[in-house]
């Protein structure tokens, strides 16, 4: 039986996976200090990025011997710098569990050609970490965005490896804690839990990924974009701030408003606590309705961010149908935006819950997937 409409609405209806929402007190005048109409390479440019670089180091804890390069097409720019350049000197192994994962494992295995072994698991679940040699080069994403599993900690990642761990943490970093010690490369883009804009990637360099580019040139070309090196050392301005091409001064502005306003709610754990926050609201909704249940079978490796559910009512003939629907009826009422799955995992919603998402207007959206859950019941009950 359909049920009425909830009173109110969420403040704020933007829970897309990226771009997520602006921080909540963003306004774009607070972009007119930006450095428009100024070469990059003028004092205040440079100043801009280097206090990109510096705020993201302060706030994300990274270690003082790691290298952070702002880099051109975003996170997936970053992880491809990464693997082109670093990848070939040993054996990869490429760990997937949702539909970015499974990219890398393409570039790697059918582009570069690199002896790998492949280690995937299925939507919901993880692979096993603790049957991954780490004496290999290891790729693999902290948070699945598309399927909301994360690697829950980094204690199966020994200290003393051989290989590098190269880790998408696009959709992680900001709302979890990484263990740099156990990551060699990370990558993230600015649009994800800081809700800021796409165009650049972050990548982030341990000592030993330092040494690998240094030490090792690979067998394939390497396009301008991605060279990190210069006569067999590595370019230390990529890691200032000297951009390798144009950045936008927009987009770095948006990014130290963003950073602002992460310290403004307590820095990396104020973040955290707000993203598990409105995963907590999510959690107390799945488990008191039984036609609901989280993609992610396992609640250690469930994400904070990008959360996963699905429909689980026997009454459902169509699954995909059903899912696409609901995230209809939610948009129609602007009650959610972009809360569909991702296009290649199983049916259902993804409901974006990071840290410039705020837990009332997750709380007010709960209600309503109620109410579209029960119109579309309704709605096949009718149509049959
Ligand atoms: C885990 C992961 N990797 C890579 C990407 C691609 O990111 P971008 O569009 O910033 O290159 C995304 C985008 O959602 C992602 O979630």
């Amino acid at each position: 039986m359909a049920i009425a409409q909830p009173a109110s609405r969420p403040v704020n209806p933007r829970f897309s996976s990226g771009p997520c929402a602006k921080p909540p007190a963003f306004t774009l005048d607070k972009l007119s200090g930006a450095a428009l109409g100024r070469s990059h390479r003028a004092a205040i440019g440079k100043a801009k990025l280097k206090a990109a670089i510096d705020e993201t180091r302060e706030i994300l804890g990274i270690p003082a011997d790691y290298r952070i390069g702002i880099v051109p097409a975003s996170d997936t720019g970053a992880v491809e710098m990464a693997m082109w350049s670093m990848l070939g000197a040993r054996k990869a192994t490429m760990l997937a569990w949702e539909s970015f994962g499974a990219g890398w494992v393409t570039d790697v295995v059918k582009q570069l050609k690199i002896d790998a072994e492949v280690k995937e698991a299925g939507y919901g679940e993880i692979v096993d970490f603790a049957e991954v040699d780490f004496d290999t080069d290891v790729v693999f994403t902290w948070n699945g965005t598309t399927s909301g599993v994360r690697v829950p900690n980094g204690d199966a990642i020994p200290a003393d490896r051989a290989g590098l761990t190269i880790c998408d943490a696009t959709s992680a970093a900001f709302a979890m804690d990484l263990p740099w010690d156990k990551l060699d490369v990370v990558t993230f883009s600015w649009q994800k839990v800081l809700g800021g804009e796409a165009a650049h990637g972050m990548l982030i360099l341990s000592p030993r990924a330092v040494e690998r580019l240094e030490s090792y040139t690979p067998a394939w070309p390497l396009p301008k974009l991605f060279r990190m090196t210069k006569g067999g050392k590595l370019n230390e301005g990529i890691f200032k701030g000297e951009t390798i091409n144009t950045p936008s001064m927009l987009a770095v502005e948006d990014y130290l408003v963003a950073l602002d306003w992460a310290r403004s709610v307590g820095g990396l754990k104020g973040l955290i606590a707000r993203a598990d926050a409105n995963t907590a609201a999510v959690s107390a909704f799945v488990e008191t309705h039984d036609w609901i249940d989280f993609l992610a079978s396992d609640p250690a490796t469930r994400s904070n961010t990008s959360v996963c559910v699905k429909f689980t009512d026997a009454r459902i003939k169509d699954g995909a149908a059903f899912a696409k629907a609901v995230a209809k009826r939610l948009e129609a009422e602007n009650a959610a935006l972009d809360v569909g799955a991702y296009r290649d995992a199983p049916p259902g919603l993804r409901i974006w819950c990071g840290s410039t998402v705020e837990t009332a207007d997750v709380e007010a959206l709960l209600p309503w997937i109620e109410w579209a859950f029960e119109a579309e019941i309704a709605a096949q009950t009718e149509a049959a």
